[in-house]
């Protein structure tokens, strides 16, 4: 018997965050505002647009505040941002999100070298970002980065995945993501892990964030699905990496996950073509490969 899988999937467009903040070369307010409006246009609801971190951190987002309080919205596209302090907070919620994310690391060489502090710290950081969120009626997103390994200390135990993932949920995150910020997971440490988190949490509450460094991406997000969790985090064109994880290939590719639920039957509202045209005007702009397969095949037909 086939496992049961989500008869939907929301797709969590990051790449116009997490992606962009890798890149090496500028990227100009008008190349992201076109990203934007493509990726909207081609049917993604949710738009992780930027990130209110310190501006010399991750200079390719210190334009966010502009860049989200300009932007022309679609109605039903949630624009969502990176928030990892209560100055964070101040400046997304002045832009005009809709939605904020925290992040937090199950290492605690990661966490210290990605946002400055230990991981109870970044929580306590954390508590009144949430109280102002709840008072401005803003949700917020959690995400847990090295759920399936450390690029500084390696394994990383599920019950700390667990662990954080309650106190997360517990500080009022509305989901909790679980990054594979290095894409070194396999689909048995993806199984072996959600095992775990399963046992307490439901699976409406998990999303996954595949890296695609050592091409498992997909195959993990296969197993996400079998396990209940309908919520997939991906990047168009495969954009991507985080600048405190060396070595970290871009996240798996929404025209890649797009192209697996459509062969599956999984409804996700995404109209692939126009999802690979916002791709390659990406990467075209940004004079990079595009590393999505899916994309590059379909790109090579309508070439010949
Ligand atoms: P810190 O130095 O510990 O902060 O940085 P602080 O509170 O000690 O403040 C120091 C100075 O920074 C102060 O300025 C603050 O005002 C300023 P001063 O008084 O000295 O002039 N400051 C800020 N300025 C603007 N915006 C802010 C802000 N906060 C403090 N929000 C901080 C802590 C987290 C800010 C810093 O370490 C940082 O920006 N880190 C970058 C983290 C980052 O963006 N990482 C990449 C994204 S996470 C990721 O990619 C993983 C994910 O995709 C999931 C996965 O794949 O695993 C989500
Ligand atoms: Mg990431």
């Amino acid at each position: 018997m086939s496992p049961a899988l989500p008869r939907s999937v929301r797709l969590v467009e990051v790449g116009p965050r997490d992606g962009l903040q890798n890149e090496a070369r500028p990227v100009s307010l008008d190349a992201k505002r076109q990203l934007l409006e493509q990726l909207a246009q081609a049917g993604l609801r949710y738009l992780e647009a930027g990130s209110f971190v310190h501006p010399e951190r991750v200079p390719q987002m210190a334009d966010s505040d502009t860049l989200l309080r300009d932007l022309r919205r679609h109605p039903g596209v949630t624009y969502a941002a990176l928030t990892p302090n209560q100055r964070g907070f101040e400046r997304a919620l002045a832009a005009g999100v809709d939605e904020v994310a925290v992040f937090a690391a199950a290492s605690e060489t990661f966490s210290q070298k990605n946002i400055n502090c230990s991981i109870d710290d970044s929580l306590a950081r954390f508590e009144p970002l949430m109280h102002s969120a709840r008072e401005a009626n803003l949700p917020v997103r959690g995400y847990i980065s090295c759920v399936l390994g450390c690029p500084y200390t390696g394994r990383v135990a599920p019950e700390q995945v667990l662990a954080l993932t309650h106190q997360l949920l517990d500080l009022g995150c509305r989901e909790v993501s679980l990054g594979d910020t290095i894409g070194v997971g396999t689909p048995g440490d993806t199984a072996r892990l959600l095992d775990v988190l399963l046992a307490e949490i439901p699976p409406e509450r998990l999303a996954v964030h595949m890296h695609d460094t050592y091409g498992q991406a997909l195959a993990n997000i296969y197993v996400a699905l079998t396990h209940g969790i309908s919520v997939v985090d991906s990047a168009v064109a495969g954009l991507g990496g985080c600048p405190f994880a060396p070595g970290a290939a871009g996240n798996v590719a929404t025209e890649d996950v797009v192209y697996m639920l459509n062969g599956l039957g999984i409804e996700h509202g995404v109209d692939l073509e126009a999802l690979v045209h916002a791709g390659d005007t990406i990467c075209r702009t940004l004079g990079r490969d595009n590393a999505s397969r899916v994309a590059r095949a379909l790109l090579s037909r309508a070439d010949s």
